[in-house]
């Protein structure tokens, strides 16, 4: 599994969820590189806890920002995070229950829905915002 980098397909043009998405990045680099490390279960928990935290936080913030503007689309993107968000914390409950065993298959897990997410449907938001003066 390689580590996430930065590409121009990443930018949904808001700069505040453009800064949130590279906080997540980072945060789940950092996962995969205390996984390399041989982190134990108590950091790896910690770390995912950390990145659960923020994604609901990331979350309301897109939803937010939706909401404001009247987005067509709100429902939709909210049912999409909150699958993920249950889906995430099964994992991570599961995980850490077999301390470790399995934090492989959930980070891989991670990284496509991050790609997939941000590439897709994250990127309908971005020039509805931009025509209401949100950049
Ligand atoms: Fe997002
Ligand atoms: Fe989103």
């Amino acid at each position: 599994m390689t580590l996430l980098t930065w590409n121009h397909a990443c930018t949904v043009s808001v700069r505040a969820m453009d800064d949130q998405h590279g906080i997540l990045m980072d945060t789940m680099n950092e996962l995969r590189l205390a996984l390399v490390h041989g982190a134990d279960g108590e950091q790896m928990s910690e770390l995912l806890g950390r990145l659960i935290e923020f994604m609901r936080m990331h979350f309301w913030s897109e939803e937010q920002l939706m909401e404001q503007t009247g987005f067509p689309g709100l429902a939709e993107h909210r049912a999409e995070h909150e699958k993920l968000l249950a889906q995430v914390r099964e994992s991570a409950h599961r995980a850490q229950r077999n301390e470790c065993v399995g934090m492989r298959p959930l980070l891989g897990f991670l990284r496509d829905w991050y790609v997939e997410h941000i590439e897709g449907m994250d990127q309908e938001y971005g020039p509805w915002l931009n025509q209401r003066g949100i950049s």
